[in-house]
């Protein structure tokens, strides 16, 4: 294989990367007094964006790669490489220590002042954020259905984007997400062929552990009749939900639900314990990319307060709005409130041969 030989500046192209950086207020402050105080704010300014939307490439490479790896299983036995389960996992972990870092990244932008900041705001507007076509790709990329966005002031969320990047959110829309990916492989997991009847055995479990909690309840002496009645109403519904949840339903989604909570279970299993791992990493790829739309509206509200946003939007509701509500594990991590311990369950493992053939190679 031939060398490239290069120089670190020609490797990085880092005469054309820093050229990027140049703030706008250099050429259009014309006082001479605020000039050097703004262009240096929004040189952070446009330095934080820029390093941000530099690893969103990063993240969209990983994501992709480990939907790739779950979601394209062998055409003849329609099960993923074993050793593919690991390599996932450290790309779903890449993802979160990134999102860890770059919700770190706004301590250092709340070291402007909001006064420093408005001093150069009105000249971004209307650009905003919200226009990030990249931050679309991976919203859409980890999972994000059009359908679950909140309606932006009546209009389509890429209406502000040029023609060039309202194609590269198209086309993400059409490709296969790595929640479609992490559902489709749980679902193919042969729960019931490895453990016969395991959502009935399992549900039983879950029913005595709600009906011990009920006895548990009616021994508090500080409960009054009519609280205690709703909390046993509320256990009642709990038992009724559970059913509902593992047996109702999208088949997919639904068998994907109970193989998060089989897997869950025998967790200790050493055929599992990848399985577990990948489920691990997913879910906490998904924490920590709330957090970060979580951090980013804590920021803004300190630097804007309650101000329209420079994209039109109401601001902090909104940004709040999407930190709690947009979802991509939601309807999977429920699951976990119906956990009981495996002592619960019959002494034996599940058959651990069938796992070898049909799910070893998850
Ligand atoms: C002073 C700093 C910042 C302020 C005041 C600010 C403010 C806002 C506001 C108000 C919105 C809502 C849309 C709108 O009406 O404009 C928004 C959206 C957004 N901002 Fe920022 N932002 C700041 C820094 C950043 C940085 C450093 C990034 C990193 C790339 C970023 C990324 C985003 C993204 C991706 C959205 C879309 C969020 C969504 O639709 O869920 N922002 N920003």
């Amino acid at each position: 294989m031939s060398r490239r030989s290069s120089t670190y500046h020609d490797y990085l192209q880092l005469n054309k990367l820093l050229a990027c950086q140049l703030p706008p207020s250099l050429e259009t402050e014309s006082n001479e007094d605020t000039r050097e105080l703004i262009h240096h704010e929004e040189l952070l300014f446009i330095t934080m964006h820029q390093t941000i939307e530099l690893w969103f490439v990063m993240a969209k490479a990983d994501l992709g790669l480990a939907r790739d790896l779950i979601g394209r299983p062998n055409e003849d036995d329609k099960q993923v490489p074993e050793e593919d389960i690991p390599k996932a996992c450290t790309l779903l972990q890449r993802n979160s220590e990134l999102f860890k870092l770059l919700t770190s990244q706004f301590t250092i932008i709340e070291t402007m002042a909001p006064l420093n900041f408005l001093a150069f705001r009105d000249q971004l507007i209307p650009a905003s954020g919200f226009q990030s076509w990249q931050f679309r790709e991976v919203e859409i990329l980890a999972g994000l259905s059009e359908s679950e966005r909140i309606n932006f002031e009546g209009k389509p969320y890429f209406s502000e984007m040029p023609e060039e990047h309202r194609k590269k959110v198209a086309a993400r829309v059409e490709e296969m997400s790595l929640r479609d990916a992490v559902i489709g492989w749980l679902a193919r997991t042969p729960v019931d062929e490895a453990f016969p009847n395991f959502v009935e055995t399992f549900l039983k479990a879950h029913d005595d552990y709600i009906d011990e909690q009920v006895e548990h309840q009616k021994k508090n002496p500080h409960l009054g009749a009519e609280q205690l009645a709703k909390i046993i109403e509320r256990f009642g519904q709990s038992k009724e939900k559970a059913r509902v949840f593992f047996c109702e339903g999208d088949e997919t989604a639904r068998k994907a639900r109970v193989a998060l909570v089989f897997i869950s279970t025998y967790r200790d299993e050493p055929l599992l314990r990848w399985p577990y791992a990948l489920i691990t990493q997913a879910l906490e790829f998904e924490e920590h990319f709330r957090l970060f739309r979580f951090r980013h509206a804590r920021m803004v509200e300190r630097m804007i307060g309650l101000r329209v946003g420079s994209g039109g939007s109401n601001g902090v509701s909104y940004l709040d709005a999407t930190a709690s509500q947009y979802r991509i594990f939601g309807d999977l991590l429920q699951s976990v409130s119906y956990l009981v311990d495996k002592s619960r369950l019959p002494a034996e493992s599940p058959n651990a041969e069938i796992l070898r053939f049909k799910f070893g190679g998850i």
